[in-house]
């Protein structure tokens, strides 16, 4: 049979106190819906779309996924009204099973819809939905049963009475499986006084008044969690942020403090790898084996290989680093940076866009930009690579074995030959040939007895 789903993301997420949409912000290293969005394409369905509010063109540009539609709800006048929408505009939503669900349910995964939707199909329900027992939680819809445990209704939190709220503690996760015969209700869903909107829930009592077939299927309270507001953006970050490192713990890798560490879902750790605390490893980066990364380090979209060590307080963006390297403390590597095999990068070097040879030492306070560097080269502590001429970046280029004296300048472009050696302190404007020595800093003169010719006079008082 056919399936759809439905993602509803056009409420003005009110709670959230924003000036962007609710379902944008971001939660682990992805939007709240692109979290939905991923664990509901995981159920294959045949057309994927997502219902979106005022500033649909917002939320459009950055869904970048071809298989998504969209529906625009003029005016957030409620779930129940946001799925009507979508069944007018998409006749073929009619015509087959459809999953809702509220784009702001990033924690729901793919293994519970998977086996929600199985149970939906196997019992052949008019509609199911998936539901969870809390003693605490607010906002929530109330799932309402009669004596014989048959699914009457929803009552909305807001709308309950004291009498309702303690008898009712099965709460609604919204997410349901429904079928066309039920989809036809929804032009029946009348709008509430009190909050002006039509309910999805409502259809449940439709559904019931009607006889039909509805059954409720146990969700995770951990996965239930709706973001409303900044609170549970947060504690959604934290769930969400200990299933991946759980899941790395369990693959041999070593977290000193976790609930400090951050690791995002697309990001790779090798066995024996040692992470200290207040560490973020964000969007597509890889850590190879027996690393030690140590406290404030945060590494996005890069490539460490084994045996790596990143010292304190070191960024690293968009970039490589080989085996058996140091980096930092205190480093930054910035985009296109590959660092080699055995290499040293000590506190305080900023690397841009250059390429380290292998076995080269960049120990102190140094800034390599647009350079090629090669295997063996000493880079002196304060060394310059001065790019930029105030319009275009130019090359350096430092060939094997050569020497950089500390505190040089080097302007580019420039080439610096095999072997060469820079005095330090030298400003070096031309190409040095491999083997030379380039000094070009200006003669030292030493002036005799300057301490007392400099010093003022001091007059005697008479
Ligand atoms: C909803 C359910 C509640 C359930 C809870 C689970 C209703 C009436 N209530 O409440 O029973 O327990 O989710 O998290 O459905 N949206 C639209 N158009 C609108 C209004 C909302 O697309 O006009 C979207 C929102 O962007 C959001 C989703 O629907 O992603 C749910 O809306 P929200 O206002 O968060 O509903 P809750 O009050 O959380
Ligand atoms: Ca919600």
């Amino acid at each position: 049979m056919n399936l759809y789903a439905v993602i509803l993301a056009a409420g003005r997420g009110k709670r959230m106190n924003s000036l962007k949409p609710k379902v944008l912000h971001e939660v682990f290293g992805k939007s709240i819906i692109q979290n939905t969005i991923d664990a509901i394409k995981t159920l294959q369905p045949e057309k994927l779309v997502v219902v979106v509010g005022k500033e649909a063109q917002e939320v459009k540009e950055q869904i970048k996924d071809k298989t998504v539609s969209f529906v625009l709800q003029g005016k957030p006048l409620g779930t129940g009204n946001a799925l009507a929408e979508a069944k007018n505009k998409f006749k073929d939503l009619r015509g087959g099973t459809v999953i809702v669900i509220n784009g702001d349910s990033p924690l729901i995964t793919s293994r519970t819809l998977k086996g929600f939707l199985k149970k939906h199909k196997n019992a052949k329900n008019d509609i199911s939905l998936l539901s969870f027992m809390d003693y605490s939680l607010s906002g929530y819809g109330r799932i309402l049963r009669d004596t014989k445990r048959q699914v009457k209704g929803i009552i909305e939190d807001r709308h309950a009475t004291a009498d309702e709220k303690k008898s009712f503690r099965e709460l609604n996760c919204g997410i349901y499986a429904i079928e066309p015969v039920i989809m036809e209700y929804l032009s029946q869903l009348k709008k509430h006084r009190t909050s002006g909107e039509y309910y999805l829930t409502d259809i449940v009592g439709i559904a019931s008044k009607n006889n039909k077939k509805i059954s409720t299927y146990d969700c995770p309270p951990e996965e239930a969690l709706g973001i409303n507001n900044r609170e549970e953006l947060y504690r959604a970050l934290n769930i969400l942020n200990k299933r991946s490192i759980t899941k790395w713990m369990r693959k041999g890798v070593t977290f000193i403090d976790p609930s400090t560490s951050i690791v995002h879902p697309s990001v790779t750790i090798g066995k024996d790898t040692i992470i200290y605390p207040n560490t973020y490893l964000e969007g597509n980066t890889s850590i190879g084996a027996n690393c030690m990364i140590y406290p404030g380090v945060r590494i996005c979209h890069s490539t460490i290989e084994q045996k790596v060590s990143i010292k304190d307080n070191t960024l690293i963006e968009n970039s490589t680093v080989k085996s058996g390297s140091t980096i930092g403390p205190f480093a930054h590597l910035r985009p296109l940076s590959r660092v080699g095999r055995n290499v040293k990068i000590g506190n305080f070097v900023e690397i841009k866009k250059s390429d380290i040879g292998d076995r080269t030492r960049a120990s102190h306070l140094s800034y390599l930009g647009d350079a090629v560097i090669g295997k063996d080269v000493n880079i002196g502590a304060g060394t310059i690579t001065c790019n930029y001429d105030g319009a275009t970046k130019q090359p350096t280029i430092i060939k094997s074995k050569a020497f950089i004296g500390s505190a040089s300048q080097l302007i580019a472009p420039v080439t610096i030959g095999k072997s060469a050696y820079i005095a330090a302190g030298s400003t070096v404007v031309r190409d040095v040939p491999s083997g030379s020595l380039a000094i070009s800093r200006a003669g030292q003169k030493n002036i005799k007895n300057w301490q007392v010719k400099g010093k003022p006079k001091v007059k005697k008082r008479k």
